[in-house]
């Protein structure tokens, strides 16, 4: 009667095969939902909950690490009070920044957010790095003498990838933060970009040289195997350079090519965080990096296209919109004419096609919630009214279909620019609300304008093209605005969110 009863190891290693299987079934949940959640992220109705699905994926997985991860010797993570302890502080300051930042400041927390998966990365590297010489397989004939001692150079390959690219990323995310917010000015000089290339070339020479070497770095200290300091320096050496190059990287990069930048770099955290899935054999870690390194490529591809920069440009640090852009600034230009609002309010109120092109200075002044009630009252009015939204307008990518977003504002009424400029023909208004560079016929017409070559809204080709702005400042790129004293354009001053108030205001009362 009854089966052979199985021992108590037996039963352990079912368990323990049991606890893996569940752990390899979440991570594949996980991974599952990254990528659901990725694709879900293109469309604005569909973003929120692919976001949601994304973070309830990643959450299972730190779930099922803590608690069902273990080693090839059986043993899991015991440290639980330091992590909770991380997971709690650091869960509040991100919630507690993701409610307080506001969305002109959007760009500067993805910068700081990015920064950190940067350093998250390289920390583990330097770990691993240490944890890897303590313990190198040691050889030795006869027993008493030491011969020689070896680590794994596939392990130390990816340490050393997610050392230097997690660096990189970490550096020149602070730097891009510092910018963005102001606090770190662009700085260039002469032979910059060959001092760049310089720092790179000896970051992977010596890189390349410890990988090599690796072995011979070990000495016999009578007792045990010790890593030498040569070693250790060479390892610091390539850490401290590839900061340098974070650093000197992004400095003198400003203007209109920060996004680029920004996203690049947050490919480059990608990979070093996939480097850490390699590490870990941490399939979810992996998949997350891969996923994110892929397409902060393919949005820095598409930016570089929108931005008319190349990659090869981007790669080398070799370019520097703020300091070009500042030239031409000073351009002598003719005479530009304002339109009262009452005029402005009649020609919109009893146009049949009004296109509105939103810009940065529409989420400075917090205008969104005006802009749609005004797009309402005309449609009411029976105009048909679109929003022409440019790839690289405002601070970040999608920053106004997020801005527009929050307003309500349908998806159905954001035009891409190609399909834009399809309709600007046919438009009688266009209500420029805070933009211009976007705008700038220059990007077409002047090969010494630093937009030279980036697509434009040609908003030129609608009947009748009204300016929204404070000044006759210029954008972002420090450039003068040929649209601004084109015959058809008109000039109509203010903050954004006011005009749009008192517009609606003078619109009810026609
Ligand atoms: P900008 O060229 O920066 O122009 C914004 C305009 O808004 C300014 O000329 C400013 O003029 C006006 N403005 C500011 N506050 C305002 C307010 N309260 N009310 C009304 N107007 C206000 O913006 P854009 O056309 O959106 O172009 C974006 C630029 O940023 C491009 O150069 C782009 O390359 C760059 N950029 C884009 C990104 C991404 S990915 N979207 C990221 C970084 C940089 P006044 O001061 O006279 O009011």
């Amino acid at each position: 009667m009854g089966g052979e009863v199985p021992s108590s190891e037996g039963f352990r290693e079912d368990f323990l095969y049991m606890e893996l299987n569940i752990l390899t079934f979440i991570y594949l949940i996980g991974a599952v939902t990254f990528i659901i959640g990725l694709k879900m992220l293109a469309h604005p109705q569909r973003a929120r909950r692919g976001n949601l699905l994304a973070a309830f994926g990643m959450t299972i997985a730190i779930i099922g690490t803590i608690f069902l991860y273990k080693d090839e010797e059986g043993k899991g993570l015991h440290n639980h009070i330091w992590i909770f302890a991380g997971i709690f502080i650091g869960g509040i300051i991100g919630v507690l920044a993701a409610k307080k930042v506001k969305m002109t400041a959007m760009p500067e927390m993805v910068s700081m957010f990015n920064g950190m998966g940067g350093a998250c990365a390289a920390l583990i590297s330097i770990t691993e790095f240490n944890r890897m010489v303590s313990h190198p397989t040691v050889h030795s004939l006869p027993p008493s003498s030491f011969l020689s001692a070896t680590v794994s150079q596939g392990e130390l390959l990816i340490i050393l990838l997610g050392l230097i690219i997690g660096s990189v990323s970490f550096a020149g995310s602070m730097i891009a933060w510092g910018k963005l917010n102001g606090t770190i000015k662009d700085i260039s000089f002469k032979g910059q970009h060959l001092l760049n290339l310089i720092i790179l070339a000896g970051v992977f020479i010596l890189a390349i040289w410890l990988f090599v070497k690796v072995d011979g770095l070990f000495r016999f200290d009578g007792n045990s195997v010790v890593f030498t300091l040569k070693g250790h320096l060479i390892f610091y050496a390539v850490f401290f350079l590839a900061l340098l190059y974070g650093i000197f990287f992004v400095m003198p990069i400003g203007g209109a090519d920060m996004p680029v930048v920004i996203s690049l770099l947050n490919s480059f955290t990608g990979v070093a965080a996939a480097c850490g899935g390699f590490l870990y054999d941490n399939k979810v870690m992996l998949t997350g990096g891969i996923l994110v390194g892929a397409a902060g490529t393919l949005l820095t591809i598409l930016m570089c296209k929108a931005m008319n920069r190349s990659l090869s440009n981007v790669l080398i640090g070799s370019f520097g919109g703020g300091g070009k852009a500042g030239t031409q600034g000073k351009k002598q230009q003719g005479a530009y004419k304002e339109i009262a609002l009452s005029d402005a309010a009649v020609l919109m109120a009893y146009a049949n096609k009004v296109m509105i092109v939103p810009g940065y200075g529409l989420a400075v002044a917090q205008a969104q919630h005006a802009c749609h009630d005004l797009e309402k009252l005309l449609v009411e009015r029976g105009v048909d009214v679109k929003y022409a939204i440019h790839p690289v307008a405002g601070r970040m990518p999608g920053h106004m279909n997020v801005l527009l977003a929050e307003a309500d504002v349908s998806y159905e009424k954001l035009l891409e620019m190609d399909d834009a400029n399809e309709q600007f023909p046919t438009t009688d208004v266009v209500l420029i609300l805070g933009a211009n560079d976007v705008v700038n016929p220059a990007a077409k017409t002047d090969p010494a304008s630093p937009i030279y070559g980036m697509p434009i809204l040609d908003v030129e080709l609608a009947k009748h093209v009204i300016v929204n702005k404070r000044s006759m400042k210029p954008g972002y790129a420090g450039i003068e605005n040929d649209l601004f004293f084109q015959k058809k354009t008109s000039m109509l001053f203010g903050d954004a969110k006011k005009v749009l108030q008192d517009l609606i205001g003078e619109i009810k009362n026609l």
